[in-house]
């Protein structure tokens, strides 16, 4: 990629994602205009209705057109009650994350403001960690089968799958950003008390590595009690690392102490490759077509995009709008505001100033 021009794959996808997409495109266009910055977007309609519409999901040669035109991927969610295989999201999603090698799931537990969250007595500086997900195996390996489907006799397998490599280069991700960043402790959740073959994996990479990091504390807690411990004393965690299974349900938990599943950020990244950015939530059908699905997960999401891009004044810009516009309650209904998305994206774009 050699162009001034910063060019970004737009995929609204399902849902939801088309409605909170737009707004974070909004950001991103009223952002070249207070920052002055190049940015190129190009909108790809892969989603549920071009699966059913053509059995189209990934389309052949996607990976490779992304990897080599662009510098980022901004996506919204992928899923609907139409396809209930959910296959479409299957091979786009996963085969973005698997097929470009996206191998951290970068999701910020974030406290905006301290009315957002449902825990009582928590502060803002309480909650404020990182939580580093695998993201090319484990348990989304897509490994397993059938025998006797459909029998009384049936057997489903479903197998995990912990690679050295794979394990060995998110906890060093996980290590790297907290020495990065001045955190002062990497937690590492897992279930090594009962998967004794993978989970012993991760607990021997994960003390070899921490050696190379003696300023960071290294601890290890079991997943449930992890659970546990982000509601009950969420203040403990600085950067948390887990695989691909257990990270995806700890940061709906993540999400939830910091406001709501409508706020949360994540980046699927490779270091120096082509990324992919995307908020946390999914196509909540239940909300498609009403206006009031919260855009700031999407905004947010943006906002992680150009800080991976180099563009980390603009990033905090947007940050800081959406801090603004949080505490003058300009929300969607489900953090107790009456805007619309439309209009609570629109305040946010008018809070974003060059300083
Ligand atoms: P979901 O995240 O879509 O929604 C769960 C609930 O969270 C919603 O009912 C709603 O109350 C709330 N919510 C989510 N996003 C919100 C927003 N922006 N504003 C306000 N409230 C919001 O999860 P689900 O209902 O379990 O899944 C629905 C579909 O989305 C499924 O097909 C699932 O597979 C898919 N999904 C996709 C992604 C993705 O593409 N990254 C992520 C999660 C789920
Ligand atoms: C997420 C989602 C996805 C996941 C689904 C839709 C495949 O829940 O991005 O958190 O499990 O990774
Ligand atoms: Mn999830």
């Amino acid at each position: 990629m050699s162009s001034a021009k910063t060019k970004i794959a737009v995929i609204p996808g399902d849902g939801i994602g088309p409605e909170v997409l737009r707004e974070a495109v909004r950001v991103l266009e009223r952002v070249r205009e207070t920052h002055d910055i190049e940015l190129e977007l190009t909108h790809f309609d892969w989603g549920a209705e071009k699966f059913l519409r053509e059995s189209i999901s990934l389309p052949a040669g996607a990976l490779e057109m992304l990897a080599k035109d662009f510098n980022a991927i901004l996506a919204g969610a992928f899923g609907d009650p139409r396809i209930p295989s959910n296959q479409h999201a299957e091979d786009i999603l996963l085969g973005m994350r698997r097929g470009l090698d996206l191998y951290i799931n970068l999701r910020p537990v974030r406290l905006l403001d301290v009315r957002l969250t449902p825990l009582r007595n928590a502060r803002v500086e309480d909650i404020d960690f990182v939580v580093f997900r695998e993201n090319t195996e484990g348990a989304y390996c897509g490994a397993g089968g059938f025998l006797k489907k459909g029998t009384a006799d049936e057997i489903a397998t479903q197998e995990e799958l912990n690679t050295r490599r794979g394990v060995e280069r998110i906890i060093i991700a996980a290590f790297e950003y907290a020495r990065a960043q001045g955190r002062k402790r990497v937690t590492m959740a897992d279930k090594s008390n009962v998967q004794r073959f993978g989970g012993d994996l991760w607990q021997r990479v994960f003390k070899e590595v921490a050696k190379d990091y003696s300023e960071i504390e290294a601890k290890h807690q079991y997943v449930d009690a992890m659970a546990m411990f982000m509601v009950l004393d969420p203040a403990q965690y600085d950067v948390v690392v887990s695989n691909n299974l257990f990270g995806d349900i700890l940061t709906d938990l993540g999400a939830a102490i910091q406001g709501g599943l409508g706020l949360a950020a994540s980046g699927n990244i490779h270091p120096g490759r082509v990324s992919l950015f995307e908020p946390v939530h999914g196509s909540a059908p239940a909300l498609v077509g009403q206006g009031i699905a919260n855009p700031v997960g999407a905004i947010l999401t943006s906002a992680m995009m150009l800080e991976y891009l180099g563009h980390k004044k603009v990033s905090q810009a947007i940050e800081r709008a959406v801090g603004e516009s949080i505490s003058q309650d300009e929300t969607t209904p489900d953090l107790g505001g009456s805007l619309s998305t439309e209009q609570a994206g629109a305040a946010i774009c008018k809070r974003i100033v060059s300083l």
